[in-house]
Protein backbone atom coordinates (compact mmCIF):
# COMPACT_ATOMS: atom_id res chain seq x y z
CA UNK A 1 0.00 0.00 0.00
CA UNK A 2 1.33 4.05 -0.68
CA UNK A 3 0.33 6.60 1.30
CA UNK A 4 0.63 9.90 -0.06
CA UNK A 5 0.02 12.98 2.22
CA UNK A 6 -0.88 15.55 -0.27
CA UNK A 7 -0.40 19.12 0.46
CA UNK A 8 -4.06 20.00 0.39
CA UNK A 9 -7.32 18.76 -1.59
CA UNK A 10 -6.64 20.18 -4.66
CA UNK A 11 -3.48 18.58 -5.01
CA UNK A 12 -5.13 15.13 -3.41
CA UNK A 13 -6.97 15.34 -6.46
CA UNK A 14 -4.69 16.18 -9.05
CA UNK A 15 -2.76 13.53 -8.40
CA UNK A 16 -5.66 10.54 -8.13
CA UNK A 17 -6.99 11.96 -11.71
CA UNK A 18 -3.24 11.86 -12.86
CA UNK A 19 -3.24 8.11 -11.64
CA UNK A 20 -6.80 7.13 -12.98
CA UNK A 21 -5.80 8.96 -16.47
CA UNK A 22 -3.00 7.03 -16.72
CA UNK A 23 -4.67 3.67 -16.81
CA UNK A 24 -7.09 5.29 -19.20
CA UNK A 25 -4.00 5.98 -21.34
CA UNK A 26 -2.38 2.71 -21.22
CA UNK A 27 -5.47 0.82 -22.28
CA UNK A 28 -7.76 0.54 -19.49
CA UNK A 29 -11.00 -0.40 -21.02
CA UNK A 30 -12.87 -0.32 -17.72
CA UNK A 31 -12.44 2.11 -14.74
CA UNK A 32 -14.34 2.19 -10.98
CA UNK A 33 -16.50 5.83 -10.31
CA UNK A 34 -17.43 6.42 -6.93
CA UNK A 35 -19.51 9.92 -5.49
CA UNK A 36 -19.60 11.80 -2.30
CA UNK A 37 -17.24 14.68 -2.98
CA UNK A 38 -13.75 12.96 -2.22
CA UNK A 39 -13.30 12.16 -6.26
CA UNK A 40 -14.43 15.36 -7.43
CA UNK A 41 -11.14 17.26 -7.41
CA UNK A 42 -9.88 13.55 -9.45
CA UNK A 43 -12.59 14.05 -12.26
CA UNK A 44 -11.79 17.99 -12.49
CA UNK A 45 -8.02 17.03 -13.03
CA UNK A 46 -9.64 14.91 -15.77
CA UNK A 47 -11.91 16.89 -17.29
CA UNK A 48 -9.06 19.29 -17.80
CA UNK A 49 -6.84 16.62 -19.07
CA UNK A 50 -9.69 15.98 -22.04
CA UNK A 51 -10.17 19.38 -23.05
CA UNK A 52 -6.74 19.86 -23.49
CA UNK A 53 -6.88 16.63 -25.50
CA UNK A 54 -4.57 14.59 -23.69
CA UNK A 55 -7.56 11.80 -22.73
CA UNK A 56 -9.85 10.36 -24.42
CA UNK A 57 -12.63 7.86 -22.77
CA UNK A 58 -13.64 6.47 -26.15
CA UNK A 59 -14.68 2.98 -25.70
CA UNK A 60 -14.01 2.78 -22.01
CA UNK A 61 -16.76 1.20 -19.51
CA UNK A 62 -17.14 3.31 -15.88
CA UNK A 63 -19.01 1.25 -13.32
CA UNK A 64 -20.11 3.08 -10.14
CA UNK A 65 -19.63 1.53 -6.48
CA UNK A 66 -23.24 1.99 -5.38
CA UNK A 67 -26.94 3.60 -6.00
CA UNK A 68 -29.73 4.28 -3.29
CA UNK A 69 -32.66 2.12 -3.59
CA UNK A 70 -36.15 3.54 -4.70
CA UNK A 71 -34.80 7.40 -6.18
CA UNK A 72 -36.79 7.72 -9.59
CA UNK A 73 -34.28 7.71 -12.50
CA UNK A 74 -32.93 11.09 -13.45
CA UNK A 75 -33.25 12.03 -9.46
CA UNK A 76 -30.32 14.50 -9.30
CA UNK A 77 -29.07 12.74 -5.96
CA UNK A 78 -29.17 9.21 -7.99
CA UNK A 79 -25.85 8.42 -7.95
CA UNK A 80 -25.80 7.42 -11.80
CA UNK A 81 -27.12 11.13 -12.18
CA UNK A 82 -24.88 12.50 -9.90
CA UNK A 83 -21.88 11.27 -11.94
CA UNK A 84 -23.39 12.80 -15.45
CA UNK A 85 -23.64 16.01 -13.83
CA UNK A 86 -20.44 15.69 -12.03
CA UNK A 87 -17.96 14.03 -14.31
CA UNK A 88 -18.85 11.86 -17.54
CA UNK A 89 -21.22 14.84 -19.21
CA UNK A 90 -17.98 16.94 -19.73
CA UNK A 91 -15.83 13.91 -21.56
CA UNK A 92 -16.56 11.78 -24.52
CA UNK A 93 -17.87 8.70 -22.27
CA UNK A 94 -20.87 6.77 -24.01
CA UNK A 95 -23.58 6.86 -21.72
CA UNK A 96 -24.33 3.60 -22.48
CA UNK A 97 -21.01 2.27 -20.97
CA UNK A 98 -21.32 4.49 -17.88
CA UNK A 99 -22.87 1.20 -15.56
CA UNK A 100 -24.86 1.70 -11.98
CA UNK A 101 -26.76 -0.82 -9.76
CA UNK A 102 -30.41 -0.90 -10.32
CA UNK A 103 -31.55 0.89 -7.16
CA UNK A 104 -35.25 1.23 -8.63
CA UNK A 105 -35.36 -2.03 -10.34
CA UNK A 106 -38.45 -4.28 -8.68
CA UNK A 107 -36.54 -7.28 -8.06
CA UNK A 108 -33.25 -5.87 -5.91
CA UNK A 109 -31.51 -8.91 -5.63
CA UNK A 110 -31.88 -9.62 -9.45
CA UNK A 111 -30.72 -6.41 -10.07
CA UNK A 112 -27.10 -7.39 -7.90
CA UNK A 113 -26.87 -10.46 -9.79
CA UNK A 114 -27.12 -8.41 -12.86
CA UNK A 115 -24.48 -6.12 -12.12
CA UNK A 116 -21.90 -8.49 -10.87
CA UNK A 117 -22.69 -10.18 -14.47
CA UNK A 118 -21.46 -6.76 -16.03
CA UNK A 119 -18.94 -6.28 -14.01
CA UNK A 120 -17.41 -9.88 -14.85
CA UNK A 121 -17.95 -9.92 -18.49
CA UNK A 122 -16.54 -6.32 -18.89
CA UNK A 123 -14.10 -6.68 -15.94
CA UNK A 124 -11.45 -6.20 -14.32
CA UNK A 125 -11.84 -2.89 -13.47
CA UNK A 126 -8.39 -1.02 -13.98
CA UNK A 127 -8.19 1.32 -11.63
CA UNK A 128 -11.28 1.77 -9.03
CA UNK A 129 -11.44 5.30 -6.91
CA UNK A 130 -12.76 5.69 -3.61
CA UNK A 131 -13.90 7.83 -0.82
CA UNK A 132 -13.82 6.33 2.65
CA UNK A 133 -17.08 7.21 5.26
CA UNK A 134 -16.13 8.64 8.50
CA UNK A 135 -17.26 5.19 10.19
CA UNK A 136 -14.58 3.17 7.59
CA UNK A 137 -17.35 2.43 4.99
CA UNK A 138 -15.75 1.63 1.20
CA UNK A 139 -18.52 1.82 -1.33
CA UNK A 140 -21.83 1.74 1.36
CA UNK A 141 -20.10 -1.75 2.75
CA UNK A 142 -20.99 -0.05 6.52
CA UNK A 143 -19.13 -1.28 9.31
CA UNK A 144 -20.28 -5.07 9.69
CA UNK A 145 -19.72 -6.14 6.02
CA UNK A 146 -18.70 -9.38 5.03
CA UNK A 147 -14.79 -8.55 3.58
CA UNK A 148 -15.82 -10.96 0.65
CA UNK A 149 -19.11 -9.52 -0.06
CA UNK A 150 -20.56 -9.07 -3.55
CA UNK A 151 -23.04 -6.80 -4.92
CA UNK A 152 -26.04 -6.09 -2.81
CA UNK A 153 -28.59 -4.33 -0.27
CA UNK A 154 -26.73 -2.65 2.25
CA UNK A 155 -28.93 -0.87 5.19
CA UNK A 156 -27.15 2.64 5.76
CA UNK A 157 -26.41 3.75 9.46
CA UNK A 158 -27.84 6.71 10.88
CA UNK A 159 -24.27 8.12 10.87
CA UNK A 160 -24.03 7.76 6.81
CA UNK A 161 -27.51 9.20 6.49
CA UNK A 162 -26.81 12.07 8.40
CA UNK A 163 -23.44 12.44 6.63
CA UNK A 164 -25.02 12.48 3.74
CA UNK A 165 -28.57 14.53 4.63
CA UNK A 166 -26.27 17.61 2.69
CA UNK A 167 -26.92 16.57 -0.38
CA UNK A 168 -30.83 15.97 0.32
CA UNK A 169 -31.56 19.58 1.23
CA UNK A 170 -30.04 18.66 5.21
CA UNK A 171 -33.51 16.91 5.13
CA UNK A 172 -32.67 13.16 6.79
CA UNK A 173 -36.13 12.21 5.87
CA UNK A 174 -35.44 12.32 2.35
CA UNK A 175 -32.38 10.25 2.58
CA UNK A 176 -32.95 6.46 1.57
CA UNK A 177 -32.41 3.74 4.08
CA UNK A 178 -31.38 1.64 1.55
CA UNK A 179 -28.57 0.93 -0.98
CA UNK A 180 -27.31 -1.40 -3.30
CA UNK A 181 -23.34 -1.51 -3.37
CA UNK A 182 -20.75 -3.57 -4.88
CA UNK A 183 -19.18 -5.48 -2.07
CA UNK A 184 -15.88 -6.07 -0.65
CA UNK A 185 -14.88 -8.68 -2.67
CA UNK A 186 -16.41 -7.32 -5.94
CA UNK A 187 -14.30 -3.89 -4.90
CA UNK A 188 -11.33 -5.81 -4.48
CA UNK A 189 -11.65 -7.89 -7.63
CA UNK A 190 -10.28 -4.08 -9.61
CA UNK A 191 -6.56 -4.15 -10.24
CA UNK A 192 -5.52 -0.89 -8.62
CA UNK A 193 -7.63 0.81 -5.70
CA UNK A 194 -6.97 4.29 -5.09
CA UNK A 195 -8.29 5.98 -2.16
CA UNK A 196 -9.12 9.91 -1.12
CA UNK A 197 -9.90 11.31 2.29
CA UNK A 198 -9.74 14.85 3.09
CA UNK A 199 -10.08 16.51 6.30
CA UNK A 200 -10.09 15.51 10.06
CA UNK A 201 -13.60 14.12 10.24
CA UNK A 202 -11.74 11.59 8.03
CA UNK A 203 -8.67 11.01 10.37
CA UNK A 204 -9.90 8.10 12.23
CA UNK A 205 -11.13 6.11 9.64
CA UNK A 206 -8.33 6.26 7.61
CA UNK A 207 -5.66 5.62 10.42
CA UNK A 208 -7.85 2.18 11.27
CA UNK A 209 -8.41 1.63 7.96
CA UNK A 210 -5.01 1.89 6.79
CA UNK A 211 -2.66 0.90 10.65
CA UNK A 212 -5.09 -0.66 12.16
CA UNK A 213 -6.03 -4.61 12.34
CA UNK A 214 -8.24 -6.07 9.17
CA UNK A 215 -12.00 -6.11 10.49
CA UNK A 216 -15.59 -6.18 8.86
CA UNK A 217 -15.90 -3.22 12.00
CA UNK A 218 -13.36 -1.10 9.15
CA UNK A 219 -14.92 -2.14 6.00
CA UNK A 220 -11.73 0.16 4.53
CA UNK A 221 -8.70 -2.13 6.28
CA UNK A 222 -9.55 -4.68 3.40
CA UNK A 223 -7.19 -2.06 1.40
CA UNK A 224 -4.51 -4.00 3.65
CA UNK A 225 -5.29 -7.33 1.63
CA UNK A 226 -5.07 -5.54 -2.03
CA UNK A 227 -1.46 -6.05 -3.77
CA UNK A 228 -2.02 -2.78 -5.17
CA UNK A 229 -3.47 0.26 -3.15
CA UNK A 230 -2.41 3.97 -3.37
CA UNK A 231 -4.36 6.31 -0.45
CA UNK A 232 -4.08 9.93 -0.75
CA UNK A 233 -4.74 12.24 2.27
CA UNK A 234 -4.74 15.67 2.91
CA UNK A 235 -2.49 16.74 6.10
CA UNK A 236 -5.74 16.49 7.83
CA UNK A 237 -6.81 13.12 7.14
CA UNK A 238 -3.50 11.94 8.04
CA UNK A 239 -3.26 13.45 11.45
CA UNK A 240 -3.67 9.84 13.44
CA UNK A 241 -1.22 8.29 11.22
CA UNK A 242 1.45 6.60 13.17
CA UNK A 243 4.36 6.33 10.44
CA UNK A 244 3.88 9.36 8.93
CA UNK A 245 7.58 10.36 8.36
CA UNK A 246 8.12 6.91 6.95
CA UNK A 247 5.64 7.44 3.83
CA UNK A 248 6.43 11.02 3.09
CA UNK A 249 10.02 9.25 2.91
CA UNK A 250 8.68 6.38 0.96
CA UNK A 251 6.88 8.89 -1.71
CA UNK A 252 9.59 11.21 -1.87
CA UNK A 253 11.78 8.45 -3.00
CA UNK A 254 9.68 6.76 -5.50
CA UNK A 255 11.45 4.88 -8.15
CA UNK A 256 10.47 6.88 -11.22
CA UNK A 257 9.92 3.50 -12.75
CA UNK A 258 7.22 2.43 -10.49
CA UNK A 259 4.87 4.91 -12.94
CA UNK A 260 1.22 4.21 -10.57
C1 LIG B 1 -19.71 6.91 -2.83
C2 LIG B 1 -19.41 5.93 -1.80
C3 LIG B 1 -19.06 6.31 -0.41
C4 LIG B 1 -18.28 7.62 -0.27
C5 LIG B 1 -18.03 7.94 1.18
C6 LIG B 1 -17.30 9.27 1.34
O1 LIG B 1 -19.99 6.29 -4.06
O2 LIG B 1 -19.46 4.79 -2.08
O3 LIG B 1 -18.26 5.29 0.16
O4 LIG B 1 -17.08 7.53 -0.97
O5 LIG B 1 -19.23 7.99 1.86
O6 LIG B 1 -18.14 10.28 0.92
P1 LIG B 1 -17.58 11.76 0.73
O7 LIG B 1 -16.55 11.66 -0.35
O8 LIG B 1 -18.75 12.56 0.28
O9 LIG B 1 -17.00 12.16 2.04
Amino acid sequence: MELVIAENLVDAGVLAGQIMADHVRAGARSIGLATGSSPLGAYREMIRQYNDDELSFEGVQAFLLDEYIGLPAGHPQSYRQFIRDEFVSYVNFDDALVHTPDGSAADIPAAAADYERTIAENGPVAVQILGIGANGHLGFNEPGSSLRSRTRVKTLTPQTREDNARFFDNDLSKVPTHVLTQGLGTISDAEHLVMIAIGMGKAEAVAAAVEGPVSAYCPASILQMHPHVTVIVDPSAASYLKSVDYYRFAFENKPAWQNF
